[in-house]
């Protein structure tokens, strides 16, 4: 076992964008970094484990806007719903904060000037796209137009999700501005870059570092160094949803450069809510290992960018950047238009079974190796994985080990020694899982598991204890002793994978347990009431999940629903009832809506179109089985449908005859 003195982690998973809600894919990460600094708690080395909102930039200030929220509104709101969705698939953070945080500008600010500081810093006049009817500049999402490789309409200025090629704005064919919908000016603006190119030794050095990269991974990075690294733009001209940038007169940090550094400021943020010293982590001479859990598209900011960013400021550089590949639904990737996007808050509601949040971290848990390749959900195999091992070997073996402990010895673990050789069995496997845990190895640490479930099935099929009991009882108490003290070492080694599983056999057996008690140690004890471990995963409760039937699932032309998906929105007619403001809110207003057989309350964002006044008695439109939401504290119980003009104003969609409220729209 581990003779070493226990070591200290700081141990992060990407920051999530703070414009929508977490997806499938956002928790296939969250559940590998998990299981690993559970692993690690587990074995009772010192985890902080912190991740927090990636809060800036062009996107996020869009769907704000698309909101009817000030970017401010809408990072808080979704916050509170990733801290909610996280905590949902038992995700245990030490703390989720964010990037617009006090501690991220003043961190980003010192890395910037330390850049400045080693002239690492050039200015450059660049084009940028310039809307004189909003006057602004456009950074990349508030420009579309036509992909310039493969024709593709209606693409961002940055890259296109048809082809995947990457440009700059100005490359776009028959540029628009994303707002007004006007062609843009083409603008002189003066913008920054760290000279990446004169820092190429020291990143080839630290990419050589053992650990630091996987080796398909670290073969990628090494071909961009020896390319030739292009100076980065860190620089947007305002109006930008970020922190200014120092000495400028109207430019900001672009999002890429602080929201690395929310895992700093989040440090910092926990040490001072928790007596800790910074110190301890991000010191160069600290002993705590750093680790990034990433996907495998943001690689050249973590290896290459964040590394520079630390080690001009003179921090603690990453240990190891563990890159994993893409989750897949369907065999393919995750599509909103084919129904096959599934949020994480969806997945809780609609998966019809008491452990489903822990099956998901098993089912990842099957397939989650320390390499880049995708994984792909779908409910045939998600259906297998789950009852193969939870329910058909461990469940089963736990499952007749303590009925027959309740009925023949009283409900107790019998006072008999177990057998010595079983016992050896799973110390060695121990070993062996602690390793593939250590190098993220997750699918052979289940692998290892089944293999002990089985063995320990077939050790009770082989003894018989159901004749023996009759004829040498000993001899079956012994096989119970054996078989509960296995149970115990599987339910040890599950703990990182499914937290909850494993705490239903510690409350049976009166434990809490650490890795050491993987060890056989069980005999003469009382057993507490048998909880049914697992519950089968059964075809209808994930019948919700997935798209219905093979059509839906058939590739349809990008952006394309069919009729059953537009059905899915109830529309109906209201009438206004009562409108007022909301309280430091410029574009909300509280209607009270008429819908016929009930009334709803909406918070709608068009209080700069409309005034409290003119609203009363209108007809609406309203989507009415849009999820609740809380607005500025106040409930929404779905949507007024308005369209835009040119100019941003909103107008009410209204039906062009007299109708009665509540009639529904199709
Ligand atoms: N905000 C940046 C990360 C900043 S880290 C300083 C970002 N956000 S993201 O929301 O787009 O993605 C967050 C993480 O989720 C990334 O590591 C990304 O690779 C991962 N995933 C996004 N979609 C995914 C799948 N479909 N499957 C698995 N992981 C995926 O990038
Ligand atoms: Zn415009």
């Amino acid at each position: 076992m581990s003779p070493e003195a226990s070591q200290r982690f700081l141990v992060t998973c990407a920051l999530p964008y703070a414009n929508g809600d977490l997806h499938l894919g956002h928790l296939l990460e969250a559940v590998m970094t998990d299981i690993f600094v559970r692993f690690q708690k587990l074995r009772s080395n010192q985890v902080l484990f912190v991740c927090a909102d990636d809060t800036h930039g062009a996107a996020i200030e869009l769907s704000a806007n698309k909101n009817g929220l000030s970017p401010e509104q809408m990072v808080y709101q979704v916050r509170q719903n990733h801290i909610r969705d996280y905590a949902g698939f038992d995700i245990g953070f030490d703390l989720f904060y964010t990037t617009n945080s006090e501690e991220n500008r003043r961190y980003a600010e010192l890395i910037y000037n330390n850049f400045k500081k080693h002239e690492l810093i050039v200015e450059r006049e660049t084009e940028q796209f310039f809307c004189t009817h909003d006057n602004r500049f456009l950074p990349d999402r508030f420009i579309i137009g036509t992909c310039p490789n493969c024709k593709a309409e209606d693409q961002y200025g940055d890259v296109c999700e048809a082809c995947g090629t990457t440009y700059e704005p100005v490359d776009l064919v028959k540029p628009r501005c994303y707002i007004c919908g006007k062609e843009p000016l083409i603008q002189k603006s003066r913008q920054l870059y760290v000279k990446l190119d004169s820092c190429s030794s020291f990143l080839k050095e630290y990419v050589e570092n053992a650990g630091v990269l996987q080796e398909e991974i670290r073969n990628y990075v090494r071909n961009w160094i020896s390319q030739g690294l292009q100076e980065w733009c860190i620089s947007r001209d305002g109006p930008y949803f970020g922190f200014k940038i120092p000495g400028t007169e109207n430019k900001y940090f672009y999002v890429w450069l602080d929201a690395p550094v929310g895992y700093l400021s989040t440090t910092e943020k926990w040490c001072k809510e928790n007596g800790k010293r910074i110190e301890d982590y991000w010191a160069p001479e600290s002993n705590t290992r750093i680790i990034h859990f990433i996907g495998k598209d943001i690689v050249y900011f973590h290896a290459l960018f964040w590394p520079l960013m630390l080690k001009n400021s003179g921090f603690k550089l990453p240990s190891s950047i563990v890159v994993h590949g893409f989750l897949s639904i369907l065999g393919q990737k995750m599509s909103k238009s084919r129904g096959t996007f599934i949020l994480a808050k969806e997945y809780l509601q609609k998966v019809n079974h008491p452990q489903a949040p822990e099956y998901l971290r098993f089912f990842f848990g099957t397939k989650l190796m320390p390499n880049t390749a995708d994984i792909d959900l779908s409910p045939d195999e998600f259906i297998s994985r789950i009852n193969t091992t939870l329910a058909n070997n461990f469940g089963n073996l736990h499952h007749r080990t303590m009925v027959f402990c309740e009925r023949y010895f009283d409900n107790k673990i019998p006072d008999q020694p177990w057998d010595q050789q079983i016992a050896e069995i799973v110390e060695e496997a121990a070993s062996e899982i602690s390793g593939h845990y250590e190098k993220c190895e997750i699918k052979q640490v289940v692998e290892k598991i089944h293999s002990l479930g089985s063995l320990g099935n077939k050790y009770y099929q082989d003894n018989k204890p159901w004749e023996s009991v009759k004829t040498q009882p000993d001899k079956a108490a012994a096989v119970m002793v054996t078989c509960i003290n296995l149970i115990k070492a599987i339910a040890v080694f599950l703990k990182p994978i499914t937290p909850g599983l494993s705490a239903r056999v510690e409350r049976q057996l009166s434990m809490s347990f650490s890795w050491e008690d993987y060890r056989f140690s069980l005999q003469n004890k009382a057993l507490g009431p048998t909880e049914k471990l697992v519950k089968p995963l059964e075809k209808e409760d994930i019948e919700n999940l997935f798209p219905a039937g093979e059509k839906k699932v058939l590739p349809q032309k990008e952006g394309l629903i069919d009729i059953e998906t537009f059905k899915t929105c109830d529309l109906r007619i209201g009438s206004v009832i009562s409108a007022e403001s909301i309280q430091k809110s410029k574009k909300l207003l509280k209607l009270q809506v008429d819908l016929g057989k009930e009334r709803r309350q909406i918070i709608s964002g068009i209080a700069e179109s409309y005034t409290p006044e003119q609203l009363r008695g209108q007809p609406v439109v309203v989507l009415t089985n849009l999820k609740t939401a809380t607005l500025m504290g106040h409930k929404s119980e779905g949507m007024i449908l308005t369209a835009q003009n040119a100019d941003g104003s909103v107008v009410l969609i209204q039906p062009q005859k007299m109708i009665s409220s509540g009639a529904k729209i199709a």
